[in-house]
């Protein structure tokens, strides 16, 4: 089957290829493997998004896009009541099953099966989940502007997204697939034979998979990741963006992953600040971080703010260049970038020891994810000039990229 593309939401593309896209072999009736689903949702919850989850006790929470619904059954055995919506009417489907005649069979208050933006939700919630989609949907604006007229005072959004940076690994592992779907199978684009496509990245992917646990099948990943139409750059969310518009309509930034509020501030006791200048500090903050973010390291406070700041901006918006090149399936551009980075990165102004260091271990993590030799190979596939893939490369194995950015809104008028 052909696919279309300029699709509303992924919703479409799971319902055309018939798919859920995070469906697990969990099974909750197992007490223990529930048990160990829910610390996982509470590291996420309590640890990086600061929301006890007592707070789900007898809460009302509307999760939008919840698939296959493990998430909105874990939020019901911590006491939420839960509305769900999807797209999808494969994913209530298996929702429904998954509470039916369960011990939280009670907590699943309401579904419906619509797009978010085209449907009536009645009620105001305590909690909306809007996970692991919101870069998929065209008009993002009007979509969380209406989550906000679905919450009450006082309640919390919580969402995860790609964003321009974090799309970085699953770009670079989709890019790679195409090539050697067309170089090896012959076939243009992958849509043209999708079924045979998915078995090839079977091939290419299972010894790397298996380096990992995952809760869903590899045949899962390869469609959702790699041949996701909605996974590209145009489509990634700017989080300074989300966090303005958030501001405007009175959500203001709670707590994200990577964090975008500073450490240690010791001015709180004495300067407080308004949620407009809370929100430029987060903005600020998100830019001086955004590289470290990025590459997983700290990195040394600069000395000179304002000069390390523009060089902040530089680096990023090479970053930025190479993952819309990657989008775009444009591999000289991409090549050309990683090398003028790295080349930027080492000849850094070599003033002060601390920039020489932060300049050498940014080089140095960058040139780790393409490790010469195989960003060389890649590199040459992916241009056509070498038919050599060895999917049994150090760097290929191991080299997962980054989670979703997660973030968490409260509503606060
Ligand atoms: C990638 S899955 C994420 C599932 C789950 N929230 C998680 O994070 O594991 C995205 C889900 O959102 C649904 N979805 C996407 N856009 C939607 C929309 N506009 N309205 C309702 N559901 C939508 C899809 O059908 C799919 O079930």
């Amino acid at each position: 089957m052909k696919y279309t593309f300029g699709v509303k939401n992924n919703s479409e593309f799971y319902i055309q290829h018939n798919f859920l896209p995070t469906e697990t072999e969990l099974r909750f009736e197992n007490v223990d493997e529930l048990k160990k689903y829910n610390l996982g949702r509470s590291y996420l919850l309590e640890n990086c998004l600061q929301i006890p989850t007592k707070l789900l006790n007898e809460s009302s929470l509307l999760e939008i896009g919840p698939d296959s619904g493990e998430n909105a059954y874990s939020a019901a055995s911590m006491g939420a009541n839960v509305t769900c919506i999807d797209a999808n009417p494969k994913s209530i489907q298996h929702l429904k099953k998954l509470f039916s005649k369960s011990r939280y069979e009670n907590n699943l208050s309401k579904t419906y099966v619509g797009d978010y933006l085209d449907t009536y939700v009645e009620g105001k919630f305590s909690f909306v989940f809007a996970e692991g989609f919101l870069h998929s949907v065209l008009n993002k604006e009007k979509f969380v502007r209406k989550i906000e007229s679905n919450m009450q005072i006082q309640g919390f959004f919580i969402t995860s997204y790609y964003d321009q940076f974090s799309i970085f690994g699953d770009l670079l592992h989709s890019s790679i697939f195409r090539t050697l779907v067309k170089s090896d199978l012959g076939l243009e684009s992958p849509y043209d034979n999708l079924e045979v496509a998915v078995d090839y990245g079977e091939d290419i992917f299972l010894k790397k998979w298996q380096t990992k646990k995952h809760l869903r099948s590899l045949r899962t990943w390869i469609l959702d990741v790699l041949l996701n139409p909605t996974m590209s750059f145009d489509r990634t969310i700017d989080t300074e963006w989300l966090l303005r518009l958030g501001n405007s309509i009175g959500l203001h930034l709670w707590q994200s992953w990577p964090n975008l509020k500073r450490f240690n501030n010791y001015e709180w006791h004495r300067d407080m600040k308004s949620p407009d200048e809370l929100l430029e500090v987060s903005i600020q903050h998100y830019h001086d971080r955004v590289l470290e973010n990025f590459f997983g390291i700290l990195l040394p406070e600069p000395l000179e703010k304002t000069r390390s700041r523009s060089r902040n901006h530089d680096l990023s918006s090479k970053l930025l260049e190479i993952n819309k090149s990657l989008s775009e399936q444009n591999w000289s551009k991409v090549s050309l970038n990683v090398k003028s980075l790295i080349s930027d990165l080492i000849a850094e102004e070599s003033k002060t020891p601390t920039q020489i260091f932060s300049a050498l271990k940014m080089t140095l993590a960058f040139a780790e994810l393409f490790l010469i030799d195989d960003f060389v190979e890649i590199r040459q596939i992916l241009s056509g000039q070498s038919e050599k893939f060895s999917s049994e490369s150090i760097f290929f194995l191991g080299y997962w990229g980054h989670p979703n950015h997660y973030s968490s809104y409260r509503k606060c008028w």
